[in-house]
């Protein structure tokens, strides 16, 4: 993870770089720091913690030059302090790095048996260190920097600068994200391009062990056997939309209102009201011999997948296999020729997700990504795009994006159901009508949170909580477990109310939350007997239901919140918006850092 900046300006850089790092601040925010060169000198501020931090001390020490690098860190190697804090400076050399360089510690050792000794526990301080030896030796800064690229190993971007060269920046990248974007007379460096909306306008993507070294002049390029190349420069056109909170407290909470208008955007690309068909802007040739789709993605994205998995299973009638891309890129695992492997992710970057793709690569039939971000590597190495359009989502906790990927994915399990001839028109059309009608569904849900603050002033007092939910609702049992852990670090789990009586409902007593998610659907009887059996331990549930639910249960002697009328087919959807009001309002009220939770970051670009 880490957010890296570089800027080359006729300019001061400081004031840039800080505003670029808040835009980055989504991939850590640890720690933060800026380098810059001014008169053949390094100037260096580093603070712990947020940028605001950053922006305190620089407003006191002012940081000179027009040339700079900034860094905001999510810590791997070593505790979130200052001395581990980016950029780091030996020598003549000061670098910043996102990523894991794996063979950090055999390089230290070789370093510090020659005498050098480091300030650091951080596997970035070996790159600036060799570096800075290399040049000792007698390497000029091309030469050093090249040499030391070629002994590391693992996933790294970087970007670094020397002492005595105020005109140059030196970056690559392996396994993680870094453009080059080009402004009217400034060249920027950054881990997205997105953290440099209305700075630039055209944009290079390098690829995988590129190396750039760019002057104003020119952008040289060499790829991995250190061939001079030319990679493209492609225009770059950003929807002006400024991120902002707007009226709300929280972004996560201006996310989690977006979502209708986000469902519809999201659906709008692939529902052909005219016809009353899902359309693809892809052919999917292959698909009438596809005998097994696989799911893989960490986290939120992974629960959209394993809700595609019951969707997919029972409409399209196809096998499906559905892994967290940590293990799935692990596992001895095989693929055939006539499967289709879907990768989804938000950001398109995250590490384990875009390991494992690059696994199947070769070895499947097609690749399919459903991301927010269609520049990103995921994106950009996959052979179908399907964008969610969810458009930038801040707050770390996934709540849009986690309901535009399963718009994505209802809009795609209709989409092969026709190809398959499973659907009668009716049904085709009953399913179509659902997903249509799931905005104002969501729009009622979300103009009366009475009930979910009332419950969240309740659950914020617990250490711990269960979510139950059968069948397709299940993933979101999960989900909403992860989203409360997420933001209020109570300790939550996510069970299939069946299982409940197999272990853990040992753990059930009056101070246990059980929240029960339970639409009326086939299982709603088996739901409500294993509700029964928490109540006869005295758990303390919370019932999630629908009207028809509600009227049909014998008793109301316990919190029920009753959600508005909605087709089966959008549960996993619809369950999803009180998920994150339960989250929501319990961090609200224990005072969490809902937006930047403690330990974690919006893109996860390390394994
Ligand atoms: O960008 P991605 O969708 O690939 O991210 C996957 C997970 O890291 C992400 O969903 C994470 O679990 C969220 N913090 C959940 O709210």
């Amino acid at each position: 993870m880490c957010g890296i900046v570089g800027i080359l300006s006729n300019k001061e850089v400081t004031p840039t770089i800080l505003d670029v790092l808040k835009k980055l601040e989504y991939r850590g925010y640890d720690s933060a720091g800026i380098a810059t060169i001014y008169n053949n000198n390094i100037k260096r501020q580093r603070a712990k913690g947020k940028i605001e931090n950053l922006i305190k001390l620089i407003n006191q020490n002012d940081l000179p030059g027009k040339i700079g690098i900034g860094h905001t860190r999510w810590a791997t190697h070593g505790i979130p302090s200052e001395d581990n804090a980016h950029p780091h400076h030996v020598g003549s050399v000061v670098g910043v790095h996102n990523g894991i360089i794996e063979n950090f510690r055999e390089i230290k050792e070789e370093l510090s048996q020659k005498g050098y000794k480091f300030y650091s526990e951080t596997d970035t301080e070996v790159i600036i260190q060799l570096c800075s030896y290399f040049n000792k030796q007698g390497l000029n800064n091309k030469d050093a920097f090249l040499k030391t690229i070629k002994r590391l190993e693992g996933a790294f971007a970087i970007c670094l600068m020397f002492k005595d060269d105020e005109k140059k920046l030196y970056v690559t990248k392996r396994s993680a994200p870094l453009v080059i974007g080009y402004g009217e007379s400034d060249i920027y460096v950054g881990s997205d391009a997105v953290s440099l909306t209305n700075l630039i306008n055209k944009v290079i993507f390098l690829d995988e062990d590129d190396v750039a070294i760019i002057s104003q002049k020119e952008t040289e390029i060499y790829n991995r056997i250190g061939q001079k190349i030319k990679r493209k420069k492609k225009s770059v056109e950003f929807n002006n939309e400024v991120i902002n909170k707007g009226n709300f407290q929280h972004f996560m909470l201006k996310e989690i209102y977006e979502q209708p208008e986000v469902f519809t955007y999201a659906t709008s690309s692939f529902i052909n009201f005219k016809q009353q068909k899902i359309d693809m802007i892809h052919k999917f040739n292959e698909f009438d011999h596809i005998n097994r789709i696989i799911l893989v993605a960490c986290g939120t994205a992974f629960y959209a997948c394993s809700v595609a998995k019951y969707w997919f299973e029972k409409y399209v009638k196809v096998p499906v296999e559905i892994d967290v891309a940590s293990e799935f890129r692990y596992r001895d695992n095989s693929f055939g020729k006539n499967e289709y492997a879907i990768f989804v992710s938000q950001s398109g970057e995250t590490a384990d997700t875009l390991a494992a793709l690059r696994k199947v690569k070769g070895k499947v039939k097609k690749i399919i990504s459903i991301v927010n971000v269609i520049e990103s590597s995921i994106a950009r190495e996959s052979d179908f795009i399907l964008p969610i359009k969810a458009g930038p989502e801040i707050g770390v906790a996934s709540t849009k994006a986690f309901t535009a990927q399963l718009a994505v994915l209802a809009c795609l399990t209709i989409y092969f159901s026709n190809r398959r001839g499973l659907l009668s028109k009716k049904e085709n059309s009953e399913l179509i009508d659902s997903l249509v009608s799931t905005p104002r569904i969501m729009s009622k849900i979300l103009s009366k949170t009475e009930s979910y603050k009332g419950f969240a002033k309740k659950l914020m007092k617990s250490k711990n909580a269960l979510f139950l939910g059968r069948g397709i609702l299940y993933p979101l049992a999960l989900e909403a477990a992860l989203k409360l852990k997420e933001i209020s670090y109570i300790h939550a789990e996510g069970y299939p109310s069946g299982e409940l009586k197999h272990g853990p409902i040992a753990l059930v007593d009056e101070n246990m939350p059980v929240i029960c998610f339970a639409p009326y659907n086939d299982l709603f009887e088996k739901t409500i007997s294993n509700v029964e059996e928490v109540l006869a331990r005295n758990g303390n549930v919370l019932l999630i239901t629908d009207e028809k639910g509600y009227c049909s249960l014998s008793s109301h002697e316990f919190p029920i919140i009753k959600l508005p009328k909605f087709s089966n087919f959008i549960e996993p959807i619809i369950y999803a918006i009180p998920s994150q009001l339960i989250a929501y309002y319990t961090a609200l009220f224990k005072g969490t850092d809902i937006d930047q939770p403690r330990n974690l970051a919006k893109s996860v670009t390390v394994e």
